[in-house]
């Protein structure tokens, strides 16, 4: 059992708090978010992610949890610090990290005896070094800096830390890498023990990759859709290869979130910063950028004129399970849709608040998804929400002005469409 803080209470900081402490370890989150922490306090959790609530209530009740705006008291009665804070994109792509060297001077600053600081955060090759350096600029107490990427999903964040493919430890002091080791000692996973400058490449060559081939397998989606060949078969028949695996080969509208737009643009930076060109990254990224328009291209080619249309959106999260709106395609499209003239409505079963302060605000919100169908002279999917797929469109069929469905996800029953006369169109099935 450690006593651990964690700094930053996003959707990182939180699942790793709330995991160690289900783990059985004392576990203070800290924020500089006030109302942040006072919600957490009341139980409230300020993401939307399934189990987190059950967690904290669990937690917090066996004393094993707390939250607090304090970071000095929570530095003081702890030996093992997660840095967990934000390392959002600036605007030429590079890692934006002011929140980490905040962090890591206060955290020096109110250190007073031997403390191991882990960063969690996503940050380039460097950082740790960097914290390194600010850490002993502003203390003479002993400390051991540790990089430990998080691989979490959102929407799965809970069982993702609890079930994680592998651990990676980058350390420099032997004593600091095994104390975290045995701090997941429960953990029957794979474990990499490896250099802090390793671990720091592993978290964004992995999510470069991951990135890479959900371009991958929309460009030959795109090229199925028009040699008659359908991508979920092609998919199928690649993933076999255990070399390639099935995973991630859900052609779509491409990928949003906090970390693939972002990562894959900070390591670009990186690579420009060594004199690099990183040829691959910057075609997945580029691609990412034409596929979410690629809806918008369907739609003109069916309606050929979008002024004065009604455009029925399901789905506005940039995936399901999570109320995140950050680089979701929807953010792309609507506007898109907006300035060719068309009327949109829009539904999202958790993340329309979000999607307000994002989207222009012509955008009409309905309150259940049928009404987004009503009088549609398009219903266009842009995330692949459960509830989508147990939609009546039987009953839809005969509200809308023209059967027309872009399903941006592959999500719904193409022949039931068919068969209730709907012009369905989906990704990568060409006929
Ligand atoms: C991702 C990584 O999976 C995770 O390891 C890392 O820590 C953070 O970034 P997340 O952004 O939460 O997690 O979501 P993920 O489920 O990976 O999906 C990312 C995006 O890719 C979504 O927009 C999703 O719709 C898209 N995607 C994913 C596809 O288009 N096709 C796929 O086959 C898989």
């Amino acid at each position: 059992m450690y006593n651990i803080s964690v700094i930053g209470t996003g959707y990182v900081g939180l699942s790793t708090g709330v995991c160690l402490s289900d783990m059985g370890n004392n576990v203070t989150c800290v924020d500089i978010d006030e109302e942040k922490i006072n919600k957490l306090n009341n139980g409230q959790v300020p993401i939307y992610e399934p189990g987190m609530e059950e967690l904290i209530e669990k937690n917090t009740n066996a004393n094993r949890l707390s939250f607090t705006t304090d970071l000095k008291k929570a530095v003081k009665d702890t030996e093992i610090i997660f840095m967990a804070v934000g390392t959002p994109s600036n605007e030429d792509g590079s890692a934006d990290l002011s929140q980490v060297r905040e962090a890591a001077k206060t955290i020096a600053e109110v250190m007073d005896d031997y403390k191991i600081v882990i960063t969690k955060s996503t940050v380039p090759v460097g950082t740790n070094q960097m914290i390194e350096g600010i850490i002993a600029e502003n203390t003479d107490q002993d400390y051991s800096v540790v990089s430990s990427p998080e691989f979490l999903r959102e929407g799965s964040a809970v069982y993702d830390t609890m079930n994680p493919d592998r651990i990676v430890i980058g350390y420099r002091d032997e004593k600091a890498g095994e104390t975290i080791r045995d701090l997941y000692k429960d953990f029957d996973t794979d474990f990499v023990m490896t250099t802090i400058e390793s671990a720091e490449m592993i978290k964004y060559a992995s999510n470069a990759f991951l990135a890479t081939k959900i371009s991958f397998i929309n460009e030959m989606a795109n090229i199925c859709e028009r040699v008659g060949a359908r991508v979920e078969e092609v998919a199928k028949g690649m993933g076999l290869d255990h070399r390639i695996s099935d995973k991630f080969l859900n052609a779509g509208i491409g990928y949003g979130g906090s970390c693939f737009p972002k990562d894959t643009k900070a390591l670009i930076n990186t690579a420009t910063e060594v004199d690099y060109d990183l040829k691959t990254v910057k075609a997945a990224v580029h691609v990412n950028e034409y596929q979410k328009l690629t809806v918008v291209d369907k739609l003109q080619g069916h309606l050929y004129d979008l002024k004065n249309k009604n455009i029925g959106i399901l789905g506005l999260s940039f995936k399901p399970n999570t109320d995140d709106m950050r680089e979701a395609p929807s953010l792309k499209i609507i506007p898109k849709l907006l300035e060719g003239g068309a009327n949109v409505k829009a539904y999202d079963p958790v993340a329309m608040e979000n999607a307000r302060e994002e989207l222009p605000s012509d955008v009409e919100y309905c309150s259940v998804s049928k009404e987004v169908t009503e009088e549609a002279d398009a219903v266009v999917l842009l995330t692949e929400w459960d509830e989508f797929f147990e939609l009546n469109w039987k009953e839809i069929s005969q509200k809308v002005n023209n059967k027309l469905v872009i399903d941006g996800r592959n999500l719904l029953n193409e022949d039931h469409l068919k068969d209730l006369g709907f012009k369905y169109i989906s990704v990568g099935r060409g006929s």
